[in-house]
């Protein structure tokens, strides 16, 4: 494949994945402000509303490029995304262009065999304005993170989870760089991709356990010994070699994506009570498909 393909399809699928992500980022930070941060809210909002035209850019440009892999790991949609924005915008007001995710579905594979200059030229402005709007919202996350640090901000959104998505916004913009720098396509080794993403799978397990109703009692020891096994993946990662530590995390994130996944039915359906806001559930069930995708890749 000519380095240009190669190029146009790896910031296409990055796009595909993380741009949604942003967006539904600055939507949890939205949705979390008391009234008298009104500045951050309509600021955490002017990242969905940017971060949406983002997706919607590289959706209108994936068509007939990306891979199937991608189109069918669930991590650019799930079958609960569209319900999950249809009611976290009936829940909280936040107006979500729940187009973007019909386009999504309609997605086709890869079939042409020539990428014409307009869609390089296409993707290298997206590239750009990514970067820049990344940026900012990384400032953001970081102011918010630290008026939270020295109790000077209260908001619904746990500090490790704004830390933890302000991690997830580094590695969007890390490997946006390393395409726009020519470097490799893959942005992390093996061994960086497993110790990132099981901690990221053990914080969400662990947010999954706080944000349950008390009364779940079930549900969050489920939970709790997801957070564990997670870490314990991550202790004994100095020990064993990058295929094993890949196998190992491999069965672990497929157990959680059945849990998240029975989650996100849970909450649509009004079955668990909970903090969480539906797009909250699919949001975490489609990063543990991108990582388990992800594994996929490199055994
Ligand atoms: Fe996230
Ligand atoms: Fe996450």
């Amino acid at each position: 494949m000519r380095h240009i393909d190669r190029y146009v399809i790896s910031s296409l699928e990055l796009h595909l994945f993380f741009a949604r992500i942003m967006k539904e980022h600055s939507l949890f930070l939205q949705a979390g402000f008391t009234p008298r941060d009104r500045d951050y809210a309509q600021k955490a909002n002017h990242f969905l509303n940017q971060f949406e035209q983002v997706l919607h850019e590289a959706v209108r440009l994936s068509d007939c490029i990306v891979s199937p892999e991608v189109l069918s790991s669930g991590e650019v949609v799930t079958e609960f995304t569209l319900d999950a924005e249809i009611q976290t915008q009936r829940l909280s007001s936040i107006q979500i262009d729940t187009r973007i995710t019909e386009m999504e579905k309609k997605l086709r594979p890869g079939s042409r065999s020539f990428i014409s200059p307009d869609v390089v030229r296409g993707v290298r402005a997206l590239n750009r304005t990514a970067l820049r709007l990344l940026d900012g919202l990384i400032e953001f996350k970081e102011n918010i993170l630290r008026n939270v640090d020295r109790c000077r901000m209260f908001t619904m959104n746990y500090p490790l989870l704004i830390e933890h998505i302000l991690r997830e916004a580094r590695l969007y913009r890390s490997c946006l760089c390393n395409y726009e720098n020519g470097r490799d396509f893959d942005c992390q080794t093996l061994r960086e991709l497993t110790s990132f993403w099981n901690r990221i799978m053990m914080e969400h397990a662990m947010f999954i356990r706080g944000l349950l109703d008390p009364s779940e009692e079930a549900l969050f020891d489920t939970a709790d010994e997801f957070a564990r096994d997670f870490a314990r993946l991550l202790e004994q990662a100095r020990d064993k070699n990058d295929m094993t530590i890949a196998k190992e995390s491999l069965a672990e994130a497929m157990k959680i994506r059945d849990f998240k996944a029975a989650g996100a039915r849970g909450i649509l359906e009004c079955e668990i009570r909970s903090i969480i806001l539906p797009l909250l559930a699919d949001h975490v069930l489609r990063e543990a498909n991108h990582y388990i995708r992800l594994l996929h890749c490199e055994s």
